[in-house]
């Protein structure tokens, strides 16, 4: 099983955007993230100059850190994945910049629901929620990502030794891969 295989590129400019219209550290519903992340994604000034599509390196930059939610750009090239993971307590949005990401949900019994998220759209999703990101084709492609409240511990998935499905704590600020690659 290999984990944490690619190097961590995180990148942290705090507060450069400030999105909030909430009081400090009221969780925004997934509704609300949704907006955030259409608006910021309407503004190509906002998130330009944030884009790196680096051979072999998912690249995060977080460009909003308040206390009641926080927004990434990240660029996506090759094949990077995710792999299954959960977001903790928080909710969000994922809004396509350009490109395309294939997301993909576990289905319980029942085949895992599977669908391409393309430029201009937006899925929103609940605590509960589990997914999974790949680019499409390892079309280099851009996103935003709206988290509230920021994302604390988190929830990576995969199989285990028996066969039998595990979940593994991570670090919210830490980059997730297929822990089954
Ligand atoms: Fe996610």
């Amino acid at each position: 099983m290999q984990r944490f295989s690619l190097t961590i590129h995180i990148f942290r400019k705090e507060n450069i955007l400030s999105t909030a219209k909430t009081p400090i550290g009221t969780p925004l519903s997934p509704d609300e993230c949704v907006a955030i992340a259409a608006t910021l994604g309407a503004q190509p000034d906002a998130w330009r100059p944030h884009v790196n599509h680096q051979p072999g390196v998912r690249h995060f930059e977080r460009i909003v850190h308040e206390d009641s939610h926080e927004v990434y750009v990240i660029s996506w090239v090759d094949d990077h994945d995710t792999g299954f993971h959960d977001h903790g307590v928080s909710c969000g949005a994922v809004h396509v910049l350009e490109g395309g990401i294939f997301e993909e949900r576990l289905g319980f019994g029942e085949s895992n629901l599977e669908r391409l998220v393309e430029p201009g759209e937006t899925i929103r999703f609940a605590p509960s929620y589990i997914h999974r990101f790949r680019p499409q084709n390892g079309i280099p492609t851009t996103s935003i990502h709206v988290y509230s409240p920021p994302l604390g511990a988190i929830g990576a998935y995969h199989r285990g030794d028996d066969g039998a499905l595990i979940r593994t704590p991570i670090d919210g600020e830490a980059e997730l891969v297929n822990l089954n690659a």
